[in-house]
């Protein structure tokens, strides 16, 4: 049944996205909508699991190789920092800590959508690194990129913490050429990519022991109910994950247990859910250096060099616009 016109005019981005979402022949939610505040309180827990080595790794590389990564710029000072989905920066504020040390003359441009999040880094920076410039921006990616004039500059972007992984792979090109494309020949990306490896430790890290990966993706269902007047019952949902070590795929689901009917009273509209009906909410891919070296060269980019964790796990990607 389509949703009323009245309706259709005044929906939020959640309710227009789950009509499109649970309208679909493979029903999905997109990855985004995990982070209200509760599903990022899920997320800080997942960071701190043993078995999500990601944001350790991560860690490990941009403090122990942050001179490296440094002196790879090879920029002429002042430059600029912008970090597309800042977040509380807690990895990058070990770069930063090295450059302002060093006494580098450059200016930090966190950018986030969350406009709390970037008060309280510009809060937490001036207080643990007062010498430091910090100019954040509150918004989207690209419509920030567009409004700011970057030349006159050299540019470092990062793109950290395997965020390109929750992109399909041509959806993940897109991003890197709209990216591209505001940068000026000469400017970096410093890119997070998951590496593949044992497929075991991949498994362990999204199929966790504790659960918290589980209510994370449960949390949709929550969130649907409280924002969008919805009545699922989450009871009767069940969430999946599995590693394809064919394609480093890390694929997470909801499934339907049972045969239901669930109301969306925003949409003022009912979706059918057969038994085991699945719905899609992740994908978390894993790269091969390979599959890296292809990604940077279709969109423009030279891959200057790799900064890996101990464990080869993970890599931060320098790129350079030729
Ligand atoms: C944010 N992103 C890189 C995480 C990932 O590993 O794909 C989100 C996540 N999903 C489940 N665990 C963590």
């Amino acid at each position: 049944m389509p949703v009323p016109s009245n309706v259709k005019q005044r929906l939020s981005p959640l309710a227009e996205d789950i009509l499109k979402g649970f309208s679909a022949e493979e029903k999905y939610i997109p990855s985004k909508y995990f982070y209200d505040d509760e599903g990022s309180r899920l997320f800080q827990k997942i960071m701190e699991m043993p078995e999500y080595y990601l944001t350790r790794s991560e860690m490990e590389i941009l403090s122990v190789q942050s001179a490296d990564i440094a002196s790879a710029l090879q920029f002429e000072e002042p430059f600029n920092i912008v970090e597309l989905g800042a977040g509380d920066a807690q990895k990058t504020q070990e770069l930063l800590k090295y450059l302002v040390h060093q006494q580098v003359d450059f200016t930090y441009i966190p950018i986030d959508i969350s406009e709390e999040a970037m008060q309280q880094l510009q809060q937490k920076l001036h207080t643990s690194l007062p010498g430091l410039q910090v100019q954040p921006e509150v918004g989207d990616y690209f419509s920030i990129l567009k409004g700011m004039d970057f030349s006159g500059r050299s540019n470092l972007f990062l793109f950290l913490g395997s965020n390109i992984g929750n992109y399909e792979p041509d959806d993940a090109k897109v991003l890197l050429g709209m990216l591209y494309s505001h940068m000026q020949p000469g400017d970096k990306l410093l890119i997070g990519f998951d590496l593949q490896k044992a497929p075991s430790v991949i498994h362990n890290a999204y199929d966790d022991p504790h659960g918290v990966t589980r209510s994370f993706n449960l949390n949709l269902l929550h969130r649907i109910n409280r924002e969008l007047e919805a009545d699922m019952v989450v009871d009767q949902f069940d969430f999946y994950c599995f590693y394809n070590p064919f394609n480093g795929e890390v694929r997470s689901v909801l499934v339907s247990l049972v045969e239901q009917e669930v109301t969306v009273g925003a949409l003022q509209q009912s979706f059918h859910f057969s038994p085991n009906e699945i719905i899609r909410t992740e994908l978390s891919k894993k790269y091969t250096l390979t599959e890296i070296e292809n990604l940077a060269q279709a969109c423009g980019y030279r891959v200057e060099k790799h900064f890996y964790d101990h464990n080869h796990y993970f890599t931060d990607s320098l790129w350079r616009k030729e």
